[in-house]
């Protein structure tokens, strides 16, 4: 049985300039999950996370913590840990020192700080780092430094905003499996914002997607990617073709056409119509000389497969196509598409 931690209750928030950043919102995260707050820059993840946090007011609503009203409760007597996207880290004091602070704040015993520094040193990596200042340190070693400083206290709530965001590509990616690891191993209550959905895929028990200062979808990643509940989620998590169809009427009842495909439509709308679905680009496959005739417009190597833009008689669609098949520009080429893989959002 899954137990609550944090309850979310129509929180909203109206900024004095009144900028509306969010919605009246309803969340709640499970005890040790890992919640990811995903959506395109301006949504309102990092309003939403500092009220969490206790750095921002919300306008109303309510937030409680193991059933206990923390709303209007001081940032510091919340008991969590912060990592942002700027490592924040004290310029003059050595890996070390940056990793105490907060138990030093908390007037914790010398040896107690002293014990877990060496502890957290462990668990990050850092060891051999230990006397360095930030400014001898790279962007993932600071990274990492902040993410110790922020568990040292041993928060009941970890809260990370876009923590990988400044980093390149590569270590991003390395830190993202570090980081993975790291809570799977800790099992603690995190809400972590990022508008990068493979990061996303990559850390989350659960995500929660956000356009527009409201929460469009929430559940499992791969629920998420096959069933997403609206457009906006189709297109923001992972790649998809949108297709445009006509639904006719045909024979004994409806079909929806979308050139490269028809099938049964059980909509209650008038004949005629307009409908619009979405496919992922590994759905469409090549069909060898039976299929919808398309022409080959671009083709990018992606290593472990490529990655096709045709031109299907007017539509442009990407497909996946397996890494040991030739295929060049202006190519004719044949498609079938899954078709109990169309989603209508
Ligand atoms: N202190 C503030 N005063 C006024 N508007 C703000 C303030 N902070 C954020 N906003 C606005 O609220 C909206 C949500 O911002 P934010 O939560 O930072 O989005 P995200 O983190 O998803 O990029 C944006 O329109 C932003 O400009
Ligand atoms: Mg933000």
């Amino acid at each position: 049985m899954q137990q609550t931690h944090i309850e979310i209750r129509g929180v909203h928030k109206t900024f004095r300039d009144g900028t509306n950043a969010l919605q009246p919102i309803d969340l709640e995260i499970n005890t040790g999950e890992v919640l990811v707050l995903l959506g395109p820059s301006g949504c309102g993840k990092s309003t939403l996370l500092r009220m969490i946090g206790g750095l921002e007011q919300p306008t109303g609503g309510s937030i409680r913590f193991h059933g206990e009203e923390v709303t209007h409760l001081p940032a510091e007597k919340r008991g969590i840990g912060f990592v942002f996207q700027q490592y924040a880290l004290f310029p003059t004091m050595t890996v070390a020192q940056n990793i105490a602070f907060g138990m030093k704040l908390r007037k914790q015993s010398k040896q107690q700080q002293a014990q877990k520094v060496n502890e957290m040193l462990e668990l990050m990596n850092l060891a051999e780092l230990r006397d360095r200042k930030p400014s001898q340190l790279s962007g993932g070693q600071q990274q990492r430094v902040a993410v110790a400083r922020a568990l040292a206290i041993e928060p009941s709530v970890l809260l990370m905003d876009e923590p990988l965001t400044a980093l390149d590509a590569k270590l991003k990616e390395h830190l993202r499996i570090e980081l993975a690891q790291l809570f799977r191993k800790l099992k603690i209550t995190t809400i972590y914002v990022t508008h990068d959905q493979v990061e996303a895929m990559a850390i989350a028990d659960r995500i929660a997607v956000m356009n527009k200062g409201v929460v469009e979808q929430i559940g499992f990643a791969k629920d998420i990617y096959h069933r997403p509940k609206s457009p906006f989620v189709a297109q923001f998590v992972g790649q998809i073709n949108q297709l445009k169809g006509k639904i006719i009427a045909d024979g004994q009842g409806q079909v929806a056409d979308f050139g490269l495909c028809r099938i049964p439509y059980e909509g209650t709308d008038g004949s005629f119509a307009e409908v619009e679905a979405f496919l992922r680009p590994e759905d469409i496959t090549l069909g060898g000389n039976t299929g919808f005739p398309a022409v080959v417009q671009e083709v990018i190597f992606l290593g472990e497969r490529f990655r096709v833009i045709v031109d299907a008689q007017g539509q442009r669609l990407m497909m996946d196509v397996p890494n040991d098949i030739v295929l060049n520009h202006g190519d004719q080429v044949h498609l079938q598409v899954q078709q109990n893989k169309l989603i209508y959002a």
